[in-house]
């Protein structure tokens, strides 16, 4: 396989610069359209998605992206039949064994936002561990949002600031911009420059709402399980030719 710095360069433009994105995004959609084109079962394409991951990260590592932010279960997700929910988190339990040594060995900090408490306290607990034990790598950080909703994460800030005023810590006329963002679960790392969403679908299903403010956005009709080095090098050439305002002119 050719090194993604030089698919990239490929799809840069000519005599152009490289802008990597700081913090990428991805909604990772499609594992059951995956899996039904096989005629396999859902649980298939969900395996085939972790697989996904696993060459993503590295991918992203390797192109100098700084924060990977991936949508792996939303608080929607809940709505799915009990045997899908317990396959995923099963899915999740398994690949957290697996991969805890090479995320060390890689230079991976994982780091959470979502509600993983939602998924009982034994993963919950494991999920921490592997948060503390990969507290030193620094090439790369892998945020997986679990059991992560958007709206839920406002709420959950508006009703800290709520709290912060009526004790009087702040004051509700200096509540800025600024103080909303540093409540949210994803305060302490760069502002979101890209939003990958794969599978054809073109919505956010109440992912990073408040973040996707000024992100670039990329849909594919890639299905999850068949994204790879190529095509996320392809979009981040894709982000590199696109030109960035911000209100601006
Ligand atoms: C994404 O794939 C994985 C999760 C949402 C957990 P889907 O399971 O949504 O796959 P499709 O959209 O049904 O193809
Ligand atoms: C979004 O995908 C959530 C994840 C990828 C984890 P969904 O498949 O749940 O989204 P909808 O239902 O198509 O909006
Ligand atoms: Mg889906």
């Amino acid at each position: 396989m050719r090194p993604i710095a030089q698919l990239q360069s490929e799809g840069a433009p000519a005599g152009g610069e490289l802008r990597v994105p700081r913090h990428v995004a991805i909604i990772m959609d499609g594992n059951g359209r995956w899996a039904a084109k096989r005629g396999l079962p859902r649980v298939a394409g969900h395996r085939a998605g972790a697989e996904a991951v696993r060459t993503t990260v590295r991918a992203a590592a390797e192109a100098g992206v700084e924060v990977l932010t991936l949508y792996a279960f939303s608080s929607e997700n809940w709505r799915r039949s009990a045997e899908e929910v317990s396959d995923l988190t099963g899915l999740m339990r398994f690949y957290l064994e697996r991969e805890l040594a090479s995320l060390e060995k890689e230079g991976v900090r994982l780091e959470l936002i979502g509600e993983p408490e939602g998924f009982g306290p034994d993963l919950a607990a494991r999920l921490e561990a592997a948060v503390e034990r990969t507290r030193g790598n620094d090439k790369i950080t892998l945020v997986m949002a679990l059991n992560y909703g958007s709206r839920g994460e406002m709420a959950t800030a508006t009703r800290r600031l709520a709290e912060r005023a009526k004790s009087g810590e702040i004051d509700p006329a200096a509540i800025d911009e600024g103080m909303i963002a540093a409540e949210l679960q994803t305060a302490r790392w760069p502002e979101l420059d890209l939003l990958i969403r794969t599978s054809g679908e073109v919505r956010l299903s109440n992912f990073l709402l408040w973040q996707a403010a000024y992100a670039e956005l990329i849909f594919l009709d890639t299905l999850w399980p068949d994204f790879d080095q190529a095509v996320f090098a392809d979009a981040l050439a894709q982000y590199g030719r696109r030109q960035r305002r911000f209100g601006g002119r």
